[in-house]
């Protein structure tokens, strides 16, 4: 079998795919995009047609951003060892990002993807409050190891959690419905012998449908959980790194206190670097139990990495950005929303946005109908994906990097979207 190359047609390489690939494997379009070159916010496929990318977090500073690219290089032409060396980039790495926490939260550890950095996460629980019982959104996502899918029922179904697994629902429905199942899982925790080692929180809500907005239910919730002898852990995997606006951190926005806060995808714009954040007290309970290591994780070419992201970040004060052009997508969102009764709700902060659809007008219930106006996007030139138990809730979620420009062409977009599904208008 030859490799691929630039004379393998377009269904050539999907079968060769399909031969390939387990059944793990999916696309994110019923045909799938071939993506040969990506450039700050835009996409591009083997046809050489644009795509604007509203979907991809993990190039937070922009696709093949160049500053990121020729550090990465430099640094690989330089030295790329481990953390049992005294090297120089790491340390600083370390440094910066435990300046950007709050006070109690003072030690980093590194790993190499967002699941590690969970999995790690769900060790120390377990290991320093000696306790058994995890809390856990009704349709969370927290990665792929053997512990956590325990602990994502998106993954897996109600069925697969865990038996220790308990599943607090009602996020973002009637206020108050989430800490009463907080309370709830914490009581049946209790009649059956066992407490609770951590509650996870996903600060964006990404697979529950995007919550933002929840008032003080998480400082409530989080707080249960502490009194009953459980950690907290922030899940920054999604919201970290100026996600929303100008807060850093989801759990800041959100105003809770994590014990352990975990990051990873955006934090090397595509290197694979994530970390776990806590303090030295739990870490050193931790290690006297046991010990982390992990050969990649905290490379020197990773921390360079995340390092260019911090400074691309402050340096073209992105942070300011997401605040400013989400709020510029917010009121387009919203404009869109009192348009068309196909929008149930939008919610969203910085640059995340979940817009809800609903069934409406000519659509059967059987129709997805965010699966329909994701594909419809793709043939605009738009790339945004659906979240939520039912997939019914368009993910906006652009790089960091883009421009007022971009929000006008995605809106227009969106509204013929929109207008080519649904017609009629409210008005
Ligand atoms: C909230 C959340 N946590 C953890 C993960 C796992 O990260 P990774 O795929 O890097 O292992 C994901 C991935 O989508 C995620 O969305």
């Amino acid at each position: 079998m030859s490799f691929v190359n630039a004379q393998t047609s377009f269904e050539t390489l999907l079968q060769r795919r399909e031969r390939a690939f387990a059944s793990t494997y999916t696309s994110f379009y019923a045909e799938p995009l071939e993506i040969v070159r990506a450039d700050d916010v835009w996409m591009y496929d083997s046809t050489g047609k644009a795509y604007l990318d509203f979907y991809n977090n993990v190039p937070v500073v922009g696709h093949c951003n160049p500053t990121v690219a020729t550090r990465v290089f430099n640094q690989l032409t330089q030295v790329n060892t481990h953390t049992r060396y005294l090297t120089r980039n790491i340390i600083e790495l370390s440094e910066r990002l435990l300046s950007k926490v709050p006070a109690p939260l003072d030690r980093i550890i590194f790993t190499c993807t967002g699941s590690e950095s969970n999995d790690l996460a769900y060790r120390i629980a377990k290991s320093v409050t000696d306790n058994e019982g995890f809390i856990v959104t009704s349709n969370a996502y927290h990665g792929g190891t053997a512990a956590l899918v325990e602990l994502s029922p998106s993954l897996c179904g109600i069925e697969g959690v865990g038996s220790n697994t308990f599943l607090a629902s009602g996020i973002g429905e009637m206020p108050g419905k989430f800490i009463e199942s907080v309370r709830a899982a914490l009581v049946s925790m209790e009649g059956r012998g066992i407490k609770p080692a951590a509650i996870f929180l996903d600060s964006a809500f990404s697979s529950d449908g995007i919550h933002t907005h929840l008032g003080s239910e998480l400082k409530i919730a989080t707080e249960l959980v502490r009194a009953a002898g459980g950690l907290v852990v922030a899940d920054e995997v999604q919201s970290g790194f100026h996600r929303f606006g100008t807060t850093m951190w989801g759990f800041q926005h959100h105003g809770f206190e994590p014990d352990l806060i975990t990051l990873g995808k955006p934090m090397g714009n595509g290197y694979p670097i994530a970390a776990v954040i806590g303090n030295s007290e739990i870490f050193d309970a931790f290690c006297k139990k046991s010990l982390y290591f992990n050969t990649f994780a905290g490379g020197n070419v990773a921390a360079e990495a995340a390092l260019a992201v911090l400074d691309i970040i402050e340096r073209d004060e992105l942070a300011k950005n997401s605040s400013a052009v989400g709020e510029e997508l917010r009121n387009g969102l919203i404009q869109l929303k009192n348009r068309f009764a196909l929008i149930k709700e939008v919610r969203g902060e910085g640059l995340f946005f979940g817009v809800e659809l609903q069934e409406f007008g000519a659509h059967q219930a059987s129709q997805n109908i965010g699966v329909l106006v994701v594909e419809d996007l793709k043939v605009r030139g738009i790339l945004v994906s659906a979240t939520g138990v039912s997939n019914n809730v368009l993910k906006i979620r652009p790089p960091l990097t883009i421009k007022s420009s971009h929000v006008s062409y995605f809106l227009e977009r969106l509204e013929e979207s929109l207008t080519n599904h649904c017609r009629e208008k409210v008005e």
